[in-house]
C-alpha cells in the first residue's frame, strides 16, 4: 500500500532541538554487498541502514542464488557460493540503478551476466556506455537481445585492462574495481570517481587481501588474483554523508540546537564551508556536527550563495535539492548549477508552488531569490533526494504539507519520520 508523509510546518521558526544519529551509507553498502561475489566465504556487514534499496539488493542477490543470513536488522552475512543464475531480475534491476554494480563481479567470477537497461531515480538520462566499453576492454563480448544486455567474458576469464573513464562515474569505478580483483593481470582505471564510498569498499577489499592501489585518487591500479577470503572480517558501513548533510541543512534552517551524531564531517567539507560562508555557525568534531544558539540568527540574515555540483570533493549533486530549499530562505540571489544530471532540477517547480521564487534558466541552472515564505502543500516526491528536500521544505513552510511517494524517501532514509519526530518535527506517515 502506498504511503505518504504529513507534515505540519514551523513557519520559519527555529524550534527543532536535540540529537539525531546518522545511519550507514546506502551508496557504500550497496556496492559492498556486490563485492561479496568476490569471496569464497561468508562476508559480514554491519551498520547497514534499514532502507528499501538494501531490501531490493538482498532480493536481487537471493534471486541469483546468494544466501543472506541476518543477525539483526543492521547486520547480515552474504555467501555467494551457491549462485547459479547470472541474469539480474528485470523488475528490481529496472527500478534500482545501483543493481548494475553486480554486473562487474558476476562477470569476473562466473564469466557471464545479463541485465535490463537499469532504471532508478528520474533524474535524467543515465547511460551505461562506460560499463559496456570497459567490459569490452577486458575482453568481454556485449550483445543486446530481448531488451537486455548479455555480456560474456572470454573462456579464460576477464583480462586486466587500462580503462580511461571519459566521465567520472561512481558505480562504474566501483564495478571495475570489483571486476579487476578477479581479472587476470593488472587493471588500471583512470579518471576515477573519488567519492568516500569508493575508497571505503576498496579499503575493505584490501584488508581481505585484494591488491588495490590509489582508491580515493583519480588513478586506481588493481592486480587481479583469485577469490578473496573474508576470514571473519566485517564490512562496517561508513556513515551516510548525504543523510548527515541533509540533517545539517535542516538544522541550519529550522533548529535552535542540533547535534548530528555518528557522521564523518570530513566527508562533508564543502557543505560545511558553504553554510559557514552563508553565515551559519557550525562546530564540526570528529564524528559530530553541532549547531547551537541558531535561533539568534534569522534565516534572512544568512547570505545567498552560488552552488555548482561537482564530483567529490565538490558539492554533491545528491545535496543539491536540500541546499536549494535552504537558499529559498536566505537573503539575496543564488544560482544553482547542476552539472551531473540534467533532470535534477525539475522538483523546483513544486517549490515554486510552495511560494519559492525560483526561475529555471535551463535544464542545468536555476536562480533562487530569497527570503521566501513557503506555504505547505501536497507534492509528489520524484526521487530519493528531491523527496527529502520536500520534507525539509514542508518543515520550514507554514501550514500542512503532504509528501506523496514515501517509498522514494524510504529507499534511502531509514524511518525518517521517527527520527525527525525525536528532534521536534511534526510529521506522520499515513496510508494513501
Ligand atoms: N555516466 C555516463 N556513462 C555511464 C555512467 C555514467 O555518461 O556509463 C554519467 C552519468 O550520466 C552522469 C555521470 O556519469 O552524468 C555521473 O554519474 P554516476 O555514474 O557517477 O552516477 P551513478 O554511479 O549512477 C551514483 C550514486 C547516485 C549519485 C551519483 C553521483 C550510487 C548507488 N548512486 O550514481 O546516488 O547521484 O553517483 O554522485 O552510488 C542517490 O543516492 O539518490 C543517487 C542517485
Amino acid at each position: 500500500m502506498k504511503e505518504k508523509f504529513l507534515i505540519k510546518g514551523l513557519g520559519g521558526k527555529k524550534k527543532l532541538k536535540g540529537e539525531i544519529s546518522v545511519r550507514g551509507s546506502k551508496n557504500a553498502v550497496l556496492p559492498a554487498m556486490a563485492s561479496s561475489l568476490l569471496f569464497k566465504d561468508d562476508v559480514s556487514f554491519s551498520n547497514v541502514p534499514v532502507i528499501e534499496d538494501v531490501f531490493r539488493m538482498i532480493e536481487l542477490m537471493e534471486e541469483l542464488g546468494g544466501k543472506i543470513s541476518r543477525n539483526d536488522n543492521r547486520a547480515f552475512k552474504i555467501n555467494t557460493n551457491s549462485i547459479k543464475k547470472f541474469d539480474l531480475e528485470s523488475d528490481i534491476a529496472k527500478k534500482m540503478r545501483a543493481s548494475i554494480i553486480l554486473s562487474g563481479p558476476l562477470l569476473a567470477r562466473f564469466g557471464k551476466v545479463s541485465f535490463p537497461y537499469p532504471g532508478g531515480c528520474v533524474i535524467g538520462t543515465r547511460p551505461i556506455d562506460l560499463f559496456l566499453e570497459g567490459f569490452q576492454k577486458m575482453g568481454a563480448k556485449v550483445s543486446e537481445k530481448s531488451d537486455r544486455y548479455h555480456i560474456r567474458a572470454p573462456k579464460e576469464g576477464l583480462k586486466g585492462a587500462e580503462i580511461f573513464f571519459k566521465v567520472q562515474s561512481v558505480t562504474a569505478t566501483e564495478s571495475f574495481i570489483l571486476a579487476g580483483v578477479l581479472a587476470k593481470g593488472k587493471t588500471v582505471l583512470k579518471n576515477c570517481a573519488m567519492e568516500p564510498e569508493v575508497k571505503s569498499i576498496a579499503d575493505f577489499l584490501e584488508s581481505c587481501g585484494a591488491k588495490i592501489k590509489g582508491a580515493g585518487t583519480p588513478t586506481i591500479e588493481i592486480q587481479g588474483g583469485g577469490l578473496l577470503s573474508a576470514k571473519g572480517k566485517k564490512y562496517k558501513t561508513i556513515p551516510d554523508r548525504l543523510e548527515a548533510g541533509s540533517f545539517l541543512i535542516l538544522g541550519a534552517m529550522c533548529a535552535d540546537n542540533l547535534l548530528i551524531k555518528d557522521c564523518n564531517p570530513s566527508d562533508l567539507e564543502i557543505l560545511i564551508e558553504a553554510l559557514r560562508q552563508s553565515g551559519v555557525k557550525i562546530e564540526a568534531g570528529n564524528s559530530t556536527i553541532k549547531i547551537s544558539g541558531n535561533s539568534k540568527h534569522k534565516n534572512s540574515s544568512f547570505k545567498a550563495l552560488n552552488i555548482k555540483t561537482h564530483e567529490y570533493p565538490g558539492f554533491p549533486t545528491d545535496l543539491q535539492a536540500p541546499m536549494t530549499v535552504f537558499l529559498t530562505q536566505v537573503s539575496g540571489e543564488s544560482v544553482i548549477f547542476e552539472t551531473i544530471f540534467e533532470g535534477r532540477l525539475n522538483y523546483t517547480e513544486d517549490l515554486v508552488k510552495m511560494g519559492a521564487d525560483i526561475v529555471m534558466w535551463d535544464s542545468h541552472r536555476v536562480q533562487v531569490k530569497g527570503p521566501a515564505k513557503l506555504r505547505g502543500r501536497e507534492v509528489d516526491g520524484p526521487d530519493i533526494r528531491a523527496g527529502l528536500a520536500f520534507v525539509l521544505a514542508g518543515i520550514v513552510a507554514k501550514g500542512k504539507s503532504v509528501i506523496n511517494n514515501a517509498y522514494y524517501i524510504d529507499r534511502g532514509y531509514e524511518r525518517i519520520e521517527e527520527r525527525l519526530r525525536d528532534i521536534g518535527v511534526d510529521i506522520k506517515r499515513i496510508k494513501d
